[in-house]
């Protein structure tokens, strides 16, 4: 079971070999799913409170999908999510950030764009109260337009992830 599996990467090289299941929280991006990964079970559903009554072996949630929740009982009801989809003696796999990325200076970048080379800057910012690591892109288009966005992620630390 892999929650958070956005387009199914993935779920796509895990399905080889098992007998698997992805859920991923926007419509949009199962649909893709469906489209691009035709055969793969994947489902439409929130980590925290989605139900399948289904118990498997391993639950993953990669790609940072568990550090878009943000505060706790957010994240004790994901946890629960994964123990009820668990058999008993079931594998975790999480792929989460464990510390934030802190950077003096924002890191700088050219790369290519179908219009042409663009400017990128990345910058972090660190709030320690909420554990949230913010990253602002800033990319500078060709044609000198301006793209801005921002990802923030919660850090879990390793203890709290033990928990
Ligand atoms: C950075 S993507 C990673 C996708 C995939 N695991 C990968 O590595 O390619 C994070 C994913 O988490 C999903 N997500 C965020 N909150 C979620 C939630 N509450 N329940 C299920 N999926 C969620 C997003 O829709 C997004 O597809």
């Amino acid at each position: 079971m892999d929650f958070g599996c956005g387009t199914g990467r993935d779920l796509e090289i895990l399905a080889k070999r098992f007998d698997c299941v992805g859920v991923d929280l926007h419509p949009g991006l199962v649909d893709y799913a469906h489209r691009v990964r035709p055969g793969l079970d994947i489902r439409t559903g929130d980590m925290r409170t989605v139900r399948l009554r289904r118990h498997m072996d391993a639950v993953t949630c990669l790609g940072n999908s568990l550090a878009y929740l943000y505060d706790n009982d957010e994240i004790s009801q994901a946890f629960t999510t994964f123990a009820v989809h668990a058999r008993p003696d079931a594998l975790l796999v999480l792929c989460s950030p464990v510390a934030p990325v802190i950077r003096p200076e924002p890191a700088r970048a050219v790369v290519g764009t179908p219009e042409g080379p663009a400017r990128v800057t990345i910058d972090y910012e660190w709030d320690l109260r909420t554990q949230v690591n913010t990253m602002h892109r800033r990319r500078v288009l060709a044609s000198g337009v301006v793209a801005q966005d921002e990802i923030r992620r919660r850090v879990l630390f390793p203890r709290e992830l033990e928990h």
